[in-house]
């Protein structure tokens, strides 16, 4: 391992049998919907979401909202600001945030708050990853990939200073 190389945390393979699991959840409980709506947080849920939206059954669209990250540094200031807001009108549709990661959750619990007056028939959570050490929100995610330690994590979607985004597993550095 070089030092630039992340150590793997979640292999390629268990990601895929994870997200396949999640389709399925996710595909019986909302069974006979007309539409599900995926809205992705961009940038860390791109591959993510490309593949938990192929293997879903129900007939689903897909949006996106762009949020303020940290930027290149790895601590969370709390301060979460809209960049990008969704294009579809959200009123009467089963809406399901997917993000790549929950830390602190002050960005979920943002989009939540956002999203939630805008009267969806159903607004729920779906996250690959959680580190449980740092998550301080009193509400459940509903749909969870992996609790995983306090560690900066990179790949399969998530970035450090814009790095590492297309590594096919998930790995750890040192920040
Ligand atoms: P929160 O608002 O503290 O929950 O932070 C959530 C956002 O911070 C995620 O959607 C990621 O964009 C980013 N983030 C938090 N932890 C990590 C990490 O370990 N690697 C990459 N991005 C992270
Ligand atoms: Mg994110």
């Amino acid at each position: 391992m070089t030092p630039d190389e992340p150590a793997v945390l979640i292999t390629e393979e268990a990601i895929r049998q994870r997200v396949a699991e999640l389709a399925r959840r996710i595909s019986s409980d909302y069974a006979g919907v007309e539409e599900l709506l995926l809205v992705g947080i961009l940038r860390g849920c791109f591959i993510f979401l490309a593949d938990l939206s192929r293997l879903l059954t129900v007939p689903r669209s897909i949006d996106f909202i762009a949020v303020s990250s940290y930027g290149a540094s790895a601590t969370s200031t709390g301060a979460v600001r809209l960049i990008m807001d969704l294009r579809t009108e959200i009123a009467g549709k089963h809406v399901l945030i997917v993000d790549d990661i929950v830390d602190t959750g002050y960005t979920l619990q943002y989009l939540f708050n956002a999203l939630k007056p805008r009267m969806p028939a159903s607004l729920k959570t779906c996250v690959l990853l959680r580190k449980p050490e740092v998550f301080k929100m009193d509400w459940d995610i509903d749909y969870l990939g992996f609790d995983i330690p306090d560690l900066w994590v990179v790949g399969y979607g998530l970035d450090y200073a814009d790095r590492y985004r297309t590594l096919p597993y998930i790995g750890s550095i040192k920040t």
